[in-house]
């Protein structure tokens, strides 16, 4: 029951924080704590509720909105699906309103026949962000089963002589077996599946691809190369390119995320201890980056030319808070949370936060997708906002 308080007063601060930052409230730091001491988080619960009314469309996933606000919709094949769900499920969580968890559960449905779509990585990203926050909420054993079937067709993706799963199957003249960075994300399903059904195969994958991934994406200086294409004869390296970054050599800031948040959730399962050195060296990289601006939040590429005039990632940002909340967990380093903090106080503010009468289904602005074809540059995406609720609701939990 204390520690159900004490929850729920951290959660709410984090939204008036939010709720300051934007101007929406009048009340100053002197009185916070008298807030956090009279209201509940419910009194919050509206400060999403534009989410609520996007409307429900089987076909209609908001992925992102362009600076006029045109939504960008996208089908559940879209890598990006899940996440609208997830987010509605991570704001249950924060506010515990019902009216969250029963938007959730209907965009969760219409994921459901991503379960056989063999033609993609993207399984975690899809059902696990939807699925698996809807299953540790409800215990709804058909969420489970979707998981596991899901795992089951993400383990058709996985070469053994390769040992990796593979990312991507476009682009055939150029790449045999593509494997990016972005992959380490989808390891969280194959593990949870693994705990679920009690078949080891899920988790064996994972932490081999992690493994080969460990040994061949990173440079010398800890950041990650984009893309590593394999032979599916020999297994050898063909080549390490971008796809997304500036360029073959540059750091692409959301792939350097996706690395630490990876490498340090495969730790929460595995225990391997060079996954977690491997985080810890992709945080030192991160952190102390001669090209981070003061806000902590990225530019699009760490090498992208034209900085500072070079758009933002939000999402990158985003991401890395809620990786070094559980970096810190496992090694107790403050300078973590201390970093995680100062990314979120920032995210939080009236730059990044869309106003509450905007007509998107989005949280912050400012992300950017995919630079090389001038595709969601320096806008609102979901997945921004997924990594930055999932962080509001992790960095409550440390006592
Ligand atoms: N996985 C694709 C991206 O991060 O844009």
């Amino acid at each position: 029951m204390i520690k159900e308080k004490r929850f729920r007063a951290h959660i709410a601060l984090m939204l008036i924080m939010l709720t300051f930052c934007v101007g929406c409230k009048d009340a100053s730091s002197e009185n916070k704590e008298e807030i956090i001491e009279q209201d509940t988080v419910l009194k919050y619960a509206d400060r999403f509720s534009y989410l609520l009314e996007y409307p429900l469309d089987s076909l209609a996933f908001p992925r992102s909105a362009d600076e006029n606000g045109t939504i960008k919709k996208v089908p559940s094949k879209d890598w990006t699906s899940g996440f609208f769900a997830g987010n509605l499920w991570l704001i249950y969580k924060i506010t515990g309103d019902a009216r969250y968890s029963n938007r959730a559960k209907e965009w969760t449905a219409f994921i459901e026949k991503e379960k056989y779509n063999d033609r993609t990585h993207d399984m975690g990203f899809k059902v696990f962000c939807s699925f698996g926050n809807g299953y540790k909420i409800t215990n709804d054993e058909s969420y489970k089963n979707i998981i596991i079937e899901s795992a089951q067709t993400l383990f058709t993706r996985y070469n053994s002589t390769v040992r990796s799963i593979r990312s991507w199957d476009f682009n055939k003249e150029e790449w045999q077996f593509p494997v990016i960075i972005d992959n380490m994300m989808n390891l969280e399903l194959l593990f949870e599946a693994s705990n679920y059904s009690e078949d080891s195969k899920y988790y064996e994958i994972a932490e081999q691809h992690a493994k080969t991934t460990l040994k061949n994406h990173f440079r010398g200086n800890n950041s990650s190369y984009h893309v590593v294409d394999y032979d599916t004869i020999t297994g050898d390296i063909r080549s390490k390119v971008t796809h997304q970054g500036f360029g073959n050599e540059s750091s692409w800031a959301r792939g350097q995320a996706w690395g630490l948040y990876g490498f340090t959730m495969a730790y929460r399962y595995t225990k391997n201890v060079e996954f977690l050195e491997q985080s810890k060296k992709i945080a030192s990289f991160l952190m102390n980056h001669v090209n981070l601006p003061k806000d902590a939040v990225p530019y699009w590429d760490f090498d992208a030319p034209n900085i500072p005039s070079e758009p933002r990632d939000a999402s990158a940002a985003a991401v890395i808070a809620s990786g070094l909340i559980e970096l810190y967990e496992y090694t107790g380093d403050k300078k973590y949370l201390d970093f995680s903090d100062r990314i979120m106080g920032n995210l939080s503010s009236m730059k990044y936060v869309i106003q509450n009468e905007s007509n998107i289904p989005f949280i912050l602005n400012h992300s950017t997708g995919n630079w090389p074809k001038n595709d969601e540059i320096n806008g609102p995406i979901s997945y921004a906002d997924y990594y930055f609720l999932e962080a509001i609701l992790r960095r409550a939990n440390i006592k």
